[in-house]
């Protein structure tokens, strides 16, 4: 069974206590949290306050999706707001390999996002030591983008090169998933998807989660 990541960034902020908890009484696994610097993409989510409080209600993980230049900066500030797992991206990082070790020593587990653009090959290196890698299937920024094709195939190519290597990472994918591409997904070898859009703007949330899980 995949593990469900509903992503917050398309939830009703003024309402987040009572989408926090429709989370908590779904079939979802974790809560992907977005957090954007108007920097490194061109949109702002927002930041700790916000990731503090959706942890004082959450009662599953908090997988934590940084679009922010300089991570290193703020690594023990996201441990003490509640984060499970905190996922950096590889075009924000000089030293990834320290950066990745921070995200240990702080307590997490450590996750490495790649944008479309970026091959999984840059990872080979540093595989062994990552949890977690996001693929991301949009440019990230935005929720509700269409879902871009060649995802699909990269994860394959992961899937290869973390058996190669003898890493234990989950591929997530992120980014226009639906029925659809999830199922698409699955097969070539993700093991969590994140949904935003397909997830909170429809009719019924739970049964969108439960529908995605059952895939
Ligand atoms: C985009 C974010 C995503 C976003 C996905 O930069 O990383 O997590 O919420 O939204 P959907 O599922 O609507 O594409
Ligand atoms: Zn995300």
């Amino acid at each position: 069974m995949p593990i469900i990541s509903p992503s917050l960034l398309s939830c009703d902020f003024a309402n987040i206590q009572s989408e926090v908890e429709m989370i908590n009484a779904s079939d979802a696994d974790w809560f992907h949290v977005d957090v954007m610097d108007g920097s490194f993409v061109p949109n702002l989510s927002f930041g700790l306050p916000t990731v503090k409080a959706v942890s004082k209600h959450a009662k599953k993980p908090l997988d934590v999706h940084l679009m922010i230049v300089e991570p290193d900066k703020y690594i023990t500030h996201f441990a003490d707001a509640g984060a499970n797992y905190l996922t950096v991206h590889y075009e924000a990082c000089n030293h990834l390999h320290r950066t990745i070790q921070a995200i240990k020593d702080a307590g997490m587990k450590a996750g490495v996002a790649l944008n479309p653009h970026t091959p999984v090959s840059v990872l080979s290196e540093i595989l062994a030591d990552l949890d977690l890698v996001l693929i991301m299937s949009v440019n990230p920024g935005f929720g509700g983008q269409t879902f871009i094709k060649a995802a699909i195939e990269k994860v394959s190519r992961l899937k290869k090169l973390i058996q190669d290597k003898g890493s234990n990472a989950l591929i997530e994918v992120d980014g226009g998933v639906n029925l659809q591409t999830g199922a698409e997904l699955l097969a070539a070898g993700a093991d969590a998807l994140v949904a935003g859009s397909f997830v909170f703007k429809a009719d019924d949330p739970k049964k969108t989660i439960k529908d995605l899980k059952a895939l």
